[in-house]
Formats: structure tokens, C-alpha cells, sequence
């Protein structure tokens, strides 16, 4: 048995030798080593043998096998480096080619001026707030002043997951969320997704809004508008025509809308700001009592103004975008261009 195993490893050895390629020093891997190999059978007929015949003959089987395995992986080794060294050699692989450059990622527009409004805010001396997109009625449209009948839901009609849950329809939920928790003064904007069913040129079914609101004693309409024109002279530019109009919303009174003069066209009418010369982008108010009920705030002592954004808007204007379905139907040549 020893002489068989000494022959074998001979035999073995020479063979690897001569080997003239990768292949071969495979084929000889296989024979020698592989599941039903030379040397492998042979391992199975040691089991008949006594015991310390087994041991000694064990150990030398098992050096056989290691000296042959280091064997083979250093000539599989040097059949590579030689395989690369001939390609290199041939000119099929040529290492002078300059390299291809990963395409780099950019930040999306409208992520971008999300990061602008929240610089500005941030500077003005507001905390940055988060709510669930994800809503129940009561915080979306009950706790600000907007009941089940009532028909400003119309304009908000959105996705329902039942009845008292549904994608909120607006930033403004954070306001009660927050003034939950928190007692006045209190600073805050809450940027995030808002989904709507709408559908057009100037709307789609999921849009991004920045709520802001303040509270203290003593805030008035005239805080609110001077807040509001500082925020859209750093967004765009000093003398941008900035107008406020009287509005409605339930969850402010009064309330505003705050347009700016249409930059796509210069006021001259247009597609998008529907021959106006002026896009909405804000709605505006002082903080109703209600909504002050709704998170047991005392409305004698305190008052506040809130607003709310539309960032794709004002990302439209920045840029001159003409149609708010370019930001996501994720073209590359519409999304390299920022
Ligand atoms: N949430 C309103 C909307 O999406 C916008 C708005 C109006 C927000 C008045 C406010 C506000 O905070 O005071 O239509």
C-alpha cells in the first residue's frame, strides 16, 4: 500500500510537470483528486486495514494530497499570469485605453430647492418638522377646521385606505401634530410628499409642499407678509412682483393667496400661469381659533400664521420648466440639465 502511494504521488507529480496548460493540470486534478480519483479510492480501502497500519498510511495519504493540491494551485496559478501576460503581449488587452468614467448621479430639482427653502427657513431662525404622509382624516382635514361636509374638501379630494385613513392632502396635519406637543413660540416648517387626485399641465397625483407656521403672542398679518416676501426675494430675486390676494382657507382667517409675477412668461400670459401673468404659489393665514381648540392652545393669548408652499411650482418657475409631469417621468436628458 505505502509503494502504491509513493508511486502515485510520482506519477502525479511528473504528469503536473508536463502539463502544457491549464487544461491539462485540470484534467489531472480531477483523476488524482477528484471525488471517484486515484487518490481518493485508494483513502477508502485504508478503512480494512488495522489500525495502526491505518493511522501511519493515513497521514501519509493526507501529505500526498496536500502536496499535490499546492502543486496544482501554483501551476493553475502560473498558467494565469501567463495567460495575461500573452493577451497583453497580443494587444488584445490594451492597458493605454483611458478609462470610462461612472456617470455621477445629480440631485433631483426639486429635492434641490426643498434643500433651498429649508436654508432659508433654517437662517430665519425655524426648526425643521416631519409628519406621516400616511394620514388619519382627523389630522388632514378635521383638526384644521375642516369637518366631513365640509366643501373645501372638494378641492382635496385624495386616496383613501379607509375611511378615517388616507394620503394626506397637504403639509398642514404637521401643524396640529406639532402644536400637540410643543408649546408657543414655536417656529416651524414641515416639508414632505402630498397627493391629490389631479391630474394636468400644472398638477400631478403626488407633489411636495413646505408647511410653515409660527406661534406666539402678539404675531400679526403684517409678520406673515413680511416673513413671506423675505423668503421670496432670497428664493428667487429682490424685486420679484410678489402680490397677496384674500382668500379662503378654513384652517386660517384671514386668509391669502401669494402670487408671483409668472417668470416663464414675464406677466405676458402663458400656458402655465393661464394667460394670468401671475402663479399662485402660497396659501397664507392667521392660524384660526378652531385649529388653536383642536391642540388646546389658548386663541386669546396666542396667535400665529401658517403657510403652506408648493415646491414643484416654484421649482417650475426657477428653472423655467414648462410642465410639472418632466419631474418624474425620470427622462435623464430633462434630469442632467440641474
Ligand atoms: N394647506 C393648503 C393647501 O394645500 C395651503 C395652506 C393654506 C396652508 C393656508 C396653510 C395656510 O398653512 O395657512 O391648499
Amino acid at each position: 500500500m505505502r509503494e502504491r502511494l509513493e508511486q502515485l504521488e510520482e506519477d502525479a507529480l511528473r504528469k503536473l510537470s508536463a502539463a502544457a496548460d491549464k487544461d491539462i493540470v485540470t484534467e489531472l486534478k480531477v483523476r488524482y483528486l477528484g471525488r471517484k480519483g486515484e487518490l481518493t479510492s485508494i483513502t477508502r480501502e485504508l478503512s480494512k486495514l488495522p489500525e495502526d497500519e491505518r493511522r501511519s498510511l493515513g497521514k501519509l495519504t493526507n501529505d500526498i494530497k496536500k502536496r499535490l493540491e499546492e502543486k496544482i494551485t501554483t501551476l493553475l496559478n502560473d498558467f494565469s499570469v501567463k495567460e495575461q501576460e500573452d493577451s497583453l503581449k497580443s494587444g488584445i488587452l490594451d492597458i493605454t485605453l483611458p478609462g470610462r468614467r461612472p456617470p455621477l448621479g445629480r440631485i433631483h430639482p426639486v429635492t434641490r430647492v426643498m434643500g433651498e427653502v429649508e436654508e432659508i427657513f433654517l437662517g430665519l431662525g425655524f426648526e425643521v418638522a416631519e409628519g406621516p404622509e400616511v394620514e388619519l382624516d382627523y389630522y388632514n382635514f378635521e383638526a384644521l377646521n375642516i369637518p366631513k361636509d365640509h366643501p373645501a374638501r372638494d378641492m382635496q379630494d385624495t386616496f383613501y385606505i379607509d375611511n378615517e385613513i388616507l394620503l394626506r392632502t397637504h403639509t398642514s396635519p404637521v401643524q396640529i401634530r406639532y402644536m400637540k406637543t410643543c408649546r408657543p413660540p414655536l417656529r416651524v416648517i414641515a416639508p414632505g410628499k402630498v397627493y391629490r387626485r389631479d391630474s394636468d399641465l400644472s398638477h400631478t397625483p403626488m407633489f411636495h409642499q413646505v408647511e410653515g407656521f409660527m406661534v406666539d403672542e402678539g404675531i400679526t398679518f403684517g409678520d406673515l407678509k413680511g416673513l413671506l416676501i423675505v423668503f421670496l426675494q432670497s428664493l428667487f430675486y429682490k424685486d420679484i412682483g410678489i402680490r397677496f390676494r384674500p382668500s379662503f382657507f378654513p384652517l386660517t382667517e384671514p386668509s391669502a393667496e401669494v402670487d408671483i409675477r409668472c417668470l416663464i412668461c414675464e406677466g405676458k400670459g402663458c400656458r402655465v400661469c393661464k394667460d394670468s401673468g401671475w402663479l399662485e404659489i402660497l396659501g397664507a393665514g392667521m392660524i384660526h381659533p378652531e385649529v388653536f381648540n383642536s391642540v388646546d392652545y389658548d386663541s386669546t393669548k396666542y396667535s400665529g400664521f401658517a403657510f403652506g408652499v408648493g415646491i414643484e411650482r416654484i421649482t417650475m418657475l426657477k428653472f423655467g420648466i414648462d410642465d410639472i409631469r418632466l419631474f418624474f417621468e425620470n427622462d435623464l436628458r430633462f434630469l442632467e440639465q440641474f
